[in-house]
């Protein structure tokens, strides 16, 4: 459906390019590591580095000739804790910190140039609430806030031919877009090599609004980087929402579901020439980190595909804009 217009991801790991196989065969052409080549499953120790699961989707993007993402270099989490520390009881000082990210980035980066076209290099550094630009972090704390600078040379010089992303959540959001902007801004002034700024799009059936979503698709654009939603699902419940007791998704829900697709994706499309991929974060109902977060146990039908991997209303709402010519739900 949307091949002429641009790439559509989804986030797998081991076990889904098996459960998930033909679905993401047949219905998508670029996929996206869920959590293997987080810093903390590569290199969990200084001299320790784990490929196996992360080469597993390589492999399995190569045979199937899917497109693929990496995800992520630089974040706040999911990071190996001896990356902060001298290895004498104290906290690592700069230069050591970038010495470490230097070597790390060219090893990971390096490895993958022949079949990783983007990454993101920096995740979610941009503070959610106050006047502060950076959330704080070791990586702030220990370096400074041009840790974030460095890491986009380190990628460049790695792979001098993949497309260098920010990527961060509450993008829409018109604080953090601003926020988002002015980081991108200044980067891209001091001659920093990113190319693209990430919309996570962690999104539910009422939040963010279409023109939230627009002003921010138009703000990122200007300054002349590609976007891409990067980790997109469409949560059935508002995100205090505490309900546990859904087994399976009420009808109104989905119809509520298809329509807002329908629309998101009408307005991706009107921005196809600054959009270059469309990435959900997982595949089919059967599979969703919203499951867990923010609600523990509450299960959620975020995708187009239902857990028996059946195409949703979503998915065929999709498909009869996509018939009337890109109109969407008109
Ligand atoms: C963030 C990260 C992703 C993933 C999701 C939740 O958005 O960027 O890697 O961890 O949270 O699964």
């Amino acid at each position: 459906m949307f091949a002429e217009d641009f790439h559509i991801g989804a986030a797998v790991n081991p076990r889904t390019i098996k459960t998930q196989e033909q679905l993401l065969i047949h219905h998508f052409n670029s996929i996206t590591a869920e959590n293997e080549m987080k810093f903390e499953s590569l290199h969990p120790l200084e001299d320790i580095y784990r490929f196996g699961a992360a080469d597993e989707l390589v492999i399995f993007a190569r045979e199937n000739h899917l497109q693929m993402r990496g995800h992520t270099l630089v974040w706040h989490n999911q990071t190996s804790h001896w990356l902060f520390q001298d290895g004498k009881g104290g906290a690592a000082d700069r230069e050591l910190l970038l010495a470490r990210l230097k070597s790390h980035i060219n090893t990971v980066v390096g490895r993958y140039k022949n079949d990783i076209y983007a990454w993101d290099v920096v995740n979610e550094a941009v503070a959610d609430e106050g006047e502060e630009l950076l959330r704080p972090s070791k990586w702030l704390e220990l370096c400074g806030p041009d840790f974030i600078a460095k890491a986009f040379e380190f990628a460049h010089e790695a792979d001098p031919q993949a497309l260098l992303f920010y990527n961060d959540y509450n993008e829409s959001n018109p604080l953090k877009r601003d926020k988002i902007f002015t980081l991108l801004k200044s980067l891209l002034d001091q001659g920093v090599p990113v190319h693209g700024v990430g919309l996570q799009a962690h999104w539910n059936l009422y939040d963010p609004s279409l023109d939230e979503i627009r002003s921010a698709i138009e703000k990122y654009a200007s300054l002349g980087l590609t976007l891409q939603l990067t980790e997109l699902d469409m949560s059935l419940f508002r995100f205090d929402d505490r309900r546990t007791d859904l087994t399976k998704p009420p009808a109104e829900l989905l119809e509520l579901q298809a329509e807002r697709y329908a629309a998101v994706f009408k307005l991706l499309r009107e921005y196809k020439e600054v959009i270059s991929a469309v990435t959900f974060w997982g595949a089919a109902d059967d599979y969703t980190w919203l499951d867990h977060f923010p609600v523990h146990g509450r299960k959620n039908w975020p995708f187009l595909f239902d857990e028996q991997h059946r195409p949703k209303a979503a998915y065929n709402r999709l498909l009869q804009g996509t018939l009337q010519g890109g109109k969407g739900d008109e």
